[in-house]
This record gives structure tokens, sequence and C-alpha cells, in this order.
């Protein structure tokens, strides 16, 4: 269990905030959580080893599950890929192939390389077993917060993060609002896809196993923050 630390007063606001640690784990993040589940079934159904595609942390959180599971694992990166995270990779144990201009060209040979060994690709946000693995996050919040969170703010990439925490906090918490926030600066999904696309999952998940809904492509728009059932105010924007 990671710790759930209160916030210092300059980042609190005067409000009651408190921070969920994941990047205490020794990758930094959270990803861990779920590619070890993810690669424990793939290891069940028999895999010696596993393909991905990444610049970095689900790259690492791979790699590091496989040394856990006995799995090979091989990472494809696009070529300019930053040498430190390409490093964590590496120290983990993991091969490393630096392949096309970005990471929709490393993943295309990623899945081709998958295949031609008979290995399964892992795609970050595509496995129901992240889900679940991301759900202990807010299981561990609603067990160590002193009372019911009002909110539940949680950074957005592919929105794999933000639906595993949701659906636990419908089932769990169903007063506390999930807000999933995107940085302005990084390209990835826009405000209004986040919000659907996560509310989605979450609906898709809570109806079985399976029912998992794609990842979307970044838009090329610039993102900046969303909730669950739409944009936030500028107040709620962290
Ligand atoms: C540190 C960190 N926070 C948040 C996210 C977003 O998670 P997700 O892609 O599941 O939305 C990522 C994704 O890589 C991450 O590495």
């Amino acid at each position: 269990m990671t710790p759930l630390e209160t916030a210092p007063p300059g980042l609190a606001g005067g409000r009651r905030v408190f921070l969920k640690r994941e990047d205490v784990h020794e990758l930094g993040a959270f990803k861990w959580r779920g590619a070890l589940p993810t690669l424990e079934q793939y290891q069940t159904r028999g895999a010696r080893g596993v393909v991905t595609a990444s610049t970095g942390n689900h790259g690492a959180a791979t790699a590091w599950a496989a040394r856990r599971t006995g799995l090979s694992a091989v990472v494809f990166a696009p070529q300019n890929a930053s040498r430190t995270k390409l490093d964590v990779i590496a120290s983990q144990g993991a091969e490393i192939r630096l392949v096309g201009r970005d990471l929709d060209e490393a993943k295309e040979e990623g899945r081709a390389f998958a295949l031609a060994r008979n290995w399964p690709f892992f795609e970050d946000g595509d496995e129901p077993a992240q889900y679940g693995g991301y759900g202990e996050i807010a299981i561990e919040i609603l067990q160590q917060c002193p009372e019911r969170p009002g909110a539940v703010v949680v950074p957005v990439g592919n929105g794999a993060l933000a639906a595993g925490i949701g659906l636990v906090l419908k089932e769990r918490s169903p007063g506390t609002a999930l807000i999933a926030v995107a940085a302005a600066e990084a390209p990835v999904m826009a405000p209004e896809e986040a919000a659907g696309t996560t509310a989605a999952r979450v609906e898709a998940l809570a109806a079985g196993p399976g029912g998992s809904v794609p990842c979307p492509r970044p838009p090329p728009r610039q993102a900046t923050s969303a909730t669950r059932s739409g944009k936030t105010t500028r107040t709620e924007r962290a």
C-alpha cells in the first residue's frame, strides 16, 4: 500500500487535500499495478514472453512485471525516446528495440514481432486486468482517507487509470466525484473525449468481464482537463 499524505498548504490552497504517493514505488509510477496482473494472466495462459511499445513508464512496468513473472520482455520504442526512460526499462532486464519515428510506428513493429513469435502484445489500456490493478488505488484511498473524499483527481493519459479508479468509486463511494485532468501542454486526449471515454470504460467494465472499450488516438488538439460528466470549471483545474 502506498502512503496517503496530507498535501502541503501551498498546494492545498486552504482545502483538505491528500496526495496518494504512487511515486514512492521503485519505478516512480503506478503502472506496475496493472502490468503485474496482466503478465500473470499471460503466464497462466502459457506465454513465455511479452512484447509492448512504450516511451517510458508502461515499458518500465512491463519489464518490471516480466522479471517477477519469469517472462521475457521486448519493448519497442521510437528512435527519439528519452534515454533516461530507456535506461530504466533496460535496468529491469528487458530487450529494447528502437524503431520508428513515433510510438504508433513502434507499436506497429511490436505487434508484427509479437505475432511472429506468438507472444502477447501488451497494449497499454486494453487489458481488463489493468483496470482491476488501478482500482486497488481507489480501494486504498477509501481505506486511508479519514473521511469520504468529495473528489478524486486523476491524471489522464489514455484514461485507463481514471477508469480503474472510477469503477471502484462508482461501486463503493458513489458520492465521490472523479475528476480526470490532462496537462494543457501534453497533446493527449481532448477534455470531452477523456470524459466520455472514461465514463464509457467505467460503464463497460461495470457491465462485466471483457467489457472494455478501445483507447482512442490522441486528437490533434490541446487537452486541458475533464470530469466524468464534462469539462471542469476553472476552479476545479489543478
Ligand atoms: C506518471 C503517470 N501518471 C498518469 C498517467 C496516465 O495514466 P493512463 O494512461 O492510464 O491514463 C501515466 C501514463 O503513462 C503516467 O505515467
